[in-house]
């Protein structure tokens, strides 16, 4: 999670004080206000709102895509070796649940070339990160998508880093379906999220879930989607805190007022600092560092000595209460790593303090 501006913040408590004035009315009057939001984040990332699902974040994003996709029976699932434990699960529990395989291929850089050997005729769906959990490291999902077109095997990515810290551009992509989080890189309402489904998707997807929408559609949901059927029947259709997702269209302004060229710009000054003085300051190995550019994203991980690295996430609390140091501990292949995430709300300044705390852990 990122901070948001001031600008969401006021925003979304604004948005829940009319909220609380007329709770009833306001339910009513929620699904244009979503459909709102919806078609301003859409604008954002190019995308036809209607291919669309706002959801609370990722997990649940990537639960309703992968759990509704149908695949027949004994089927083969690939995943990276370096994914995300909650969405590691949600391929297990559908191979499970479904009876198929998982399969594990890992490589970073080389993950194309050894899922080109790995892949046969029951490989059906391939799952990857955009962007890791453990060192940022970027997946070339576009170079993967176009061999998985090629091969009849759907793809999805779990995009939980990629919206505000990668270009993101759903009007050229290949890759069938793409969730994300809007509370990290886009500094967005904490609860907020989204999925997007490539039309073509339509035909194998049946949704696992059921509400208001799901048979006859009563009036007042009609507001929402443009006339579009499945985009009704995907969008949320109950009590949720309207307030976090209306802000979303003040995420997007923000985000447009600035520029996010400029913002992504900055990200990546600020990381590439970042990794340049912690592991200055501390020697340790930046594991972020250790690809060739094109797959560094915007975090940075450090591996730690022993002694800091078997202290787990202890170390999230310590540096947190002693120092103001806001960091995370990921597990990169069984071994605790310490993450960094440096964003537009960060200077030099700030980071040079943190590499002098860090340098002096014992
Ligand atoms: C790669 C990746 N996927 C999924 C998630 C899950 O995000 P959320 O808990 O917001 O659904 C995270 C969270 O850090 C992540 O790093």
């Amino acid at each position: 999670m990122a901070f948001s501006p001031r600008a969401v913040l006021e925003a979304q408590q604004g948005y829940k004080k009319i909220i609380e004035e007329n709770p009833a009315l306001a339910l009513f009057s929620a699904w244009p206000q979503m459909w709102t939001a919806q078609k301003r984040l859409a604008e954002f990332l190019n995308a036809r709102p209607q291919d669309l699902f706002l959801r609370p974040n990722v997990t649940v994003a990537m639960n309703d895509f992968i759990m509704a996709l149908e695949l027949p029976p004994n089927s083969e699932i690939i995943i990276s070796d370096i994914e995300y434990g909650a969405i590691i699960n949600i391929c297990r529990y559908k191979a499970e649940k479904e009876g198929h395989t998982l399969k594990i291929v890992g490589g970073g850089e080389s993950f194309l070339a050894n899922l080109k050997q790995a892949v046969g005729p029951k490989t059906k769906l391939v799952m990857v990160s955009h962007v890791t959990t453990g060192s940022g490291f970027v997946f070339p999902i576009e170079e993967i998508a176009a061999f998985c077109r090629q091969k009849n095997i759907f793809f999805a990515v779990d995009g939980a880093h990629g919206a505000g810290s990668m270009p993101l551009d759903f009007s050229k992509t290949e890759v069938d379906f793409y969730g994300s989080n809007l509370h990290k890189w886009m500094m967005g309402p904490k609860g907020t999220g989204f999925g997007w489904v490539s039309p073509k998707m339509r035909p194998h997807l049946k949704p696992q879930f059921a509400g208001w929408t799901t048979y006859d559609v009563q009036p007042h949901f009609q507001a929402f989607g443009g006339g579009d059927e499945w985009t009704v029947r995907w969008m949320i259709c109950s009590t949720v805190q309207f307030a976090d997702y209306y802000a979303i269209s003040d995420t997007i302004q923000f985000w447009q007022t600035l520029g996010a060229a400029q913002i992504q710009k900055r990200q990546r000054e600020l990381r590439d600092f970042c990794a340049g003085e912690v592991t200055r300051k501390t020697g340790w190995v930046c594991l972020s560092d250790q690809v060739a550019p094109a797959f560094r994203g915007p975090m940075v991980a450090f591996a730690l000595p022993a002694a800091l690295a078997n202290r787990g996430f202890e170390l999230i609390f310590l540096l947190k209460e002693k120092h103001q140091l806001l960091v995370s501990m990921t597990m990169i292949h069984n071994t605790w790593c310490l993450r960094l995430a440096p964003h537009i709300y960060n200077t030099e300044a700030e980071i040079t303090q943190a590499a002098g705390v860090l340098a002096s852990l014992r």
